[in-house]
């Protein structure tokens, strides 16, 4: 196995794996230090069909079955369809998330994600182009950068964090297929509390974990300077020095790490240039600093 960071801050390739086969123990460890690492990891070159990128994922934590779950590979409820495309029947194959803004996933739950899977089927190409990338930011960075003041500010802090305001926002855009959650989906995720700043449990180095997707307002504190503080911390992790971009090719597999990194799906492709990825959701339900130890 090999690989190579792409001096971006952010990202590396990792080849000379298969990862339709089990991963060895050591290949297992290498692949969790580079994610914390890198948080990016590109597997270009893959071939997997939705068992193997569920038990890749597996390795690595619970694998979340979608609140909302909306579109799944048959037989695998934990492995979602990401598609712009339709069916015979012009009914829709997948959920795009296109056009979401920069989020983390899982932040609006109790238990936070470790990192998604996702596997490119196929990728919008226009002029020869990748349309359709994936975007991230480093929060290991962002945090290393605040002023020693702000970083007291925010330390011992929670902000509650709210899947509704990221549904809702999606769901009045033109052309949403979402409906409104139902009350037994909104019961299923109430707004939470996090920490806004984390150690990483596999670098165990300080991350800013707060992201303008889902969090709301910074708990016990006045609502004006709640809204002062967010709003300078979302400016501040929006810099350009801690941005990285991702163009797919199919046959890619793309680990990245939720717990340090923001992300964002560039809306820049039609209904006609199809996009098909699988997703898993890899739970944070282990213990890394023991595993990458
Ligand atoms: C996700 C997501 C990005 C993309 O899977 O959580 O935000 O480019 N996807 O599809
Ligand atoms: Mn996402």
């Amino acid at each position: 196995m090999q690989i190579t960071p792409n001096n971006a801050g952010l990202g590396a390739r990792v080849e000379g794996i298969d990862l339709a086969r089990p991963l060895s123990p050591e290949d297992f460890r290498t692949v969790l230090r580079a994610l914390g690492q890198y948080g990016v990891l590109c597997f270009p070159g893959q071939d997997l069909d939705a068992a193997a990128v569920s038990a890749f994922g597996a390795r690595f934590g619970e694998l979340e079955v979608n609140v909302a779950n909306l579109f799944h590979a048959p037989g695998h409820p934990e492995v979602m369809h990401l598609s712009n495309m339709k069916d015979a029947a012009g009914k829709p194959i997948g959920l795009s998330d296109a056009g979401q803004g920069w989020h983390t996933d899982m932040s609006y739950s109790k238990e936070i994600a470790l990192a998604n899977v996702l596997h490119a089927k196929r990728v919008p190409r226009r002029n020869g182009k990748a349309v359709g990338c994936t975007q991230f930011r480093n929060m290991h960075a962002a945090y290393d950068d605040l002023p020693a003041e702000v970083k007291q500010r925010i330390e011992g802090r929670s902000a509650i964090h709210d899947f509704a305001k990221f549904w809702d926002m999606m769901r009045i855009r033109p052309g949403s297929i979402r409906g409104p959650l139902t009350p037994e989906q909104r019961a299923k995720k109430p707004p939470v509390p996090q920490p806004m700043v984390r150690v990483h449990p596999i670098t165990g180095r300080k991350v800013l974990y707060c992201n303008s997707g889902y969090a709301m307002f910074v708990e016990g504190m006045d609502r004006a300077e709640s809204d002062a503080l967010l709003d300078y911390l979302f400016r501040h992790q929006a810099q350009e020095k801690y941005f990285y971009e991702h163009e797919w090719n199919e046959g890619d597999v793309l680990m990245w790490d939720n717990i340090g990194t923001l992300h964002n799906a560039v809306a820049d492709y039609g209904p006609d240039e199809p996009r098909f990825i699988l997703r898993v959701q890899v739970m944070a339900s282990l213990d890394y600093a023991a595993l990458a130890a």
